[in-house]
Order: structure tokens, then sequence, then C-alpha cells
């Protein structure tokens, strides 16, 4: 039976156009389904958007048009943007969907009919851009605590959740399971949030009508946390299990969100499936928040970064690079143009760049274009061939530790020891003498060899550039497969090596 890996983004609100924030979850999540691909995995990879409440509806009358009219629009710049970044989801839910309907309904149902949701009535402050409730104690200055922005007082007849029953089977959870919230700073956060009390959840709503009517009582809606947390499942046919993607992929291995929504991922949704008896998700990972040139970003302050436009000026390759190389994940980061290009010029230009274009230079220049077969490998090799197998097992811990960055670092460490490689078995000095064409062949087969691994090991990151270098070096340029052709000596001698062009041209400041 073939491994299975399941990964998912937060579905992203309809209200919002695409931004680099949601960018940025979205290509973790591709960097990891591509790498698990590469690692012989059977991989489900699921984004989507999040298409009811309230925010959606007023959005809509604010521009004239039905909500399903605004999701249609927004949704599908979202999916035009996944395209343009090179996502490779395996699917996109709405949750508009009839199948996201019928799984929520269920769902909701079998809580009712178990006696964990049950009407009651509610008054308390609610923050309708963070579609929350708060009770007076938790305002600040009136403010609602998460956003800062004024809140209002609601009262409704509403569905609860029995949330207070699962706050014990909660701490145990996240107690027994060092690893289920990450990184350890939020699940210090999340335990202590839980500590001082879980009170029962409002789950329903009455005063607008843009959402999934509760089953058996059509004038309320599901409320829309409860709505979209399910998403998860539902995208896996759940509880039909149609076609057997829900026995096989849940529990998700790791739902990748931003730190703003880590309450509802870690509280609400972990308690809405013990209540039903659904295995709990194996790792739920928070990271943090992207500021603009030192600033949040925000519609009025006119600084959002249009992931587009950076797509257009600089190539989706290094957009994809610097995003996961700059700020280690988790931490809160901030983007500079001056620091991307700064990126493109030395990490990539520089020196996997020139990487490339020299060494297929030499092989042009010396053989021909053919590569030649190696010989005895000497000390020097030896060294590259081992730091290479000791980076391969690292960039592997890291990644399933979701360490973006510390992975581009290591493959960056082998990518200088290539280059340094170069300078200490010089190529040119050998091919200046007759008797050492073999040691001038083994070092520029040992060279490309390097070449080849770090193509494999940068492509789940830059997949053009990892195919584009595969090419280069006259090997199956679409099989980025890593199980089983990361050892040394994949690299046939004999087949062609084209002199490459630069692949990244420089950006000038
Ligand atoms: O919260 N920096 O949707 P949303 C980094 N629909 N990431 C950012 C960011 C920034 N400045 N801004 C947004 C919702 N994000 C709900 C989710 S899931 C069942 C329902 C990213 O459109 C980050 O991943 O507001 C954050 O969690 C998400 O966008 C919020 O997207």
């Amino acid at each position: 039976m073939s491994k299975s890996f399941y990964i998912t983004t937060p579905i992203y609100y309809v209200n919002d156009v695409p931004h680099i924030g949601h960018s940025y979850t979205t290509l973790a999540c591709d960097v990891l389904a591509r790498y698990k691909r590469a690692r012989g995995y059977d991989v489900f990879f699921l984004t989507g958007t999040d298409e009811h409440g309230q925010k959606v509806e007023k959005a809509a009358i604010a521009q004239g048009e039905t909500p399903l009219e605004l999701a249609d629009r927004v949704m599908k710049r979202f999916e035009s943007l996944w395209e343009k970044l090179n996502i490779t989801n395996t699917d996109f839910i709405r949750t508009t969907q009839e199948r996201h309907k019928v799984g929520v309904q269920h769902l909701f149902k079998k809580l009712l009919d178990q006696g964990d949701i049950y009407l009651g009535a509610y008054e308390d402050w609610y923050c309708t851009p963070c579609e929350t409730f708060w009770t007076e104690n938790q305002l600040m200055n009136g403010c609602c605590p998460d956003c800062g922005r004024p809140t209002e007082k609601l009262k409704e007849e509403s569905y609860f959740f029995r949330m207070s029953k699962f706050q014990e089977p909660l701490l145990k959870h996240i107690e027994e399971n060092p690893n289920f919230i990450q990184p350890t700073s939020r699940r210090n956060e999340i335990l202590s949030f839980i500590r001082e009390g879980l009170r029962d959840l409002s789950i329903s709503r009455t005063s607008f009508s843009w959402g999934i009517p509760v089953p058996g009582n059509e004038k309320h809606i599901v409320y829309v946390w409860f709505d979209a947390l399910t998403n998860y499942i539902t995208a896996l046919t759940y509880p039909h299990d149609d076609n057997g993607n829900f026995s096989k992929f849940w529990p998700v291995d790791v739902h990748v969100i931003g730190k703003d929504i880590l309450r509802f991922h870690t509280i609400y949704w972990p308690t809405f499936l013990m209540a039903a008896g659904i295995p709990l998700p194996k790792k739920v990972f928070a990271h943090g928040w992207w500021t603009v040139e030192g600033k949040k970003m925000s519609k009025s302050l006119r600084n959002v970064v249009e992931p587009n436009m950076l797509v257009d000026k600089y190539g989706v390759d290094p957009i994809r690079y610097f995003l996961l190389r700059e700020v280690p994940f988790g931490l809160d980061g901030d983007f500079s143009h001056a620091a991307l290009i700064h990126r493109i010029n030395s990490d990539l230009a520089n020196d996997l760049g020139n990487l490339v274009s020299r060494s297929s230079a030499m092989v042009n220049k010396y053989f021909k274009g053919t590569l030649p077969a190696p010989g005895e490998n000497g000390p020097e090799d030896e060294d590259m061939i081992a730091a290479f197998e000791k980076g391969i097992a690292a960039i592997d811990n890291h990644l399933d530790a979701m360490a973006f960055n510390k992975a581009l670092q290591v493959i960056w460490e082998l990518i200088n020891k290539a280059n340094k490689y170069i300078d200490a078995t010089q190529p040119w000095a050998l091919a200046k003498q007759e008797d050492q064409k073999e040691r001038l062949g083994t070092v520029l087969y040992n060279l490309l060899e390097a070449i080849r691994l770090t193509a494999l090991l940068v492509a789940p990151f830059m997949p053009d550039t990892g195919k584009n270098i595969l090419a280069i070096l006259g090997t199956e340029s679409d099989d980025v497969t890593l199980e089983g052709n990361d050892g040394w000596g994949g690299l046939k001698p004999g087949s062609s090596v084209e002199k490459a062009k630069p692949l990244f041209p420089r950006i000038e400041e």
C-alpha cells in the first residue's frame, strides 16, 4: 500500500482578493505536497474558498451583487493565482458546493441527535469581521479583543455546541501529543486559553441568511466556522466516503494556517471532531504574519502586495523561493523589495545560476557537451559526496518539521560546497594537462551529479528551475522523484549537456 499524505490550506474568504499572505500559506503547502510526492507519497492537497457568512453577505450587498455572484467572481481570482504560482492542489473546495452542504448538515444533525448540540438563547457582543461572540469581560474598551474593531450586542435564539464538555479531553490530547499544535509557543498559548475554561459555543445564526440551513430548522443557518472547518472532511466525501478518500487520507497530516485562526483550528475543530467520534488532525501548524516594508498590510494603507504583479515582474520561482527562504516558518516576517532583489541576485543568480552555467560550459568546452565517465574518486570528491548524503537527510528532517528556511539553507550549503569544489579541483588547470583527462572527467561528472541532486532538491520550491536544470543535464526533466534517485551516480555518462543560458537574470536595484 502506498504511503498517503494529506495537507490543507485554510479556505480563504471571498470578501477579500488574494494577496501575499494567502499566497504564502498556499505556497508552503505546495512545497510540502511536491516534496512528499517526490518521496513517493500519494498526496491529497486541498485548498478552497470560504463563501458563507455575514462578512461575505455584506461585501456582496456593498458591491451590488448576490453573495454567490461575488463568490463566483472572487474564487476565480484565487484559482487563477494558484495556477500562476504553479500550485499543485488536488482539489479546490467551495463551501457553496452541494458535496460540502451535505457533509455539514450530516455532522450538525449527528451532534444534535446525540445531544451535543442543543437549542438555547444568546445575548453577547458580536464582532462581525471576526464572526465571533465575546463576553462583556473579554471586550477591550468595548471593542473586539482580536481585531480591535467595534462590536454590537446581539440577542438570538441559537443552537449551542457543548464545547465545555470537551475541555478536559482536549487538554489531555494536547498534553499527550506535543506535536499536535506547532510551533510550541502557539501550543502554550492555546493550553492556557483552554485552562481558563471553555464555554459552550453558539453554532447557528438567525440574523442573516447567507449560509447552510440547520437541518430541521431552516430559520437558522449554521455558524460560518462550523461550516468552514468541516471542509477538511467534506472534500474527502465525508460522511459517505464515496471514493474512499476519507478512509485513505483522514486524519489529515497537517492543517497549515496563519496564527490568526489558531483557536478555531485547535479548539473548535478538534472538539467538533471528538464529539463526532472522528480522529483528530495529526498536526496544526500556525505560521506568522507578513508585514510590508515594516507596516501591516491593509487596503487603507494601499500597501497590499499583489502576487500577480510580483510574479510578472520577478518570475514565479524567485517569489516562491523568497517567501519561504526569508523568514522562519512560524515567525512574523517583513516583505521588502530590497530584500527580494538581494535574494534573487545573490542566492539565485550568483550561487545557483553561476554554478549551473560555469559547470555546463566546462563540459561543453572540454568534452564537446558529452558527459564524461567518472574514474576513481579522490578525497575532494568523497568529501562532497558525503556532504550531499548528509544534507539530503537533514533536508528531510527539516521539511518534516516545516522548517522551510532551514531546508533551503542546507540546499544552499550544498550549492556552495559544489562551487568550492570547482575552486579546489580547478578543472581549467586539469584541462591544460593531457595526462589529467580522466581526472577532469571525474571532476566534471561529480560536479554535474551535484547539480542533478541540487535540481531535485530545489524542485519542490522552484519547480520550473528544477526541471530546467535537469533538462540542461540531459536527463528526463519531468521526473523530479527523489525516492530512489537521491543516491550518488544517477547521471549517465555519454548524455549530452547543454550550455546553460543564465537561469536567473540579475535585477538592477
Ligand atoms: O480566516 N501574512 O480566511 P482568510 C501571512 N476563511 N498570512 C496571511 C496574511 C498575512 N499578512 N493574511 C492572511 C479565514 N494570511 C477563514 C479560514 S479555514 C477553515 C477558514 C493567510 O481569507 C493566513 O493563512 O481571512 C490566514 O490564516 C489566512 O490567510 C486567512 O484567510
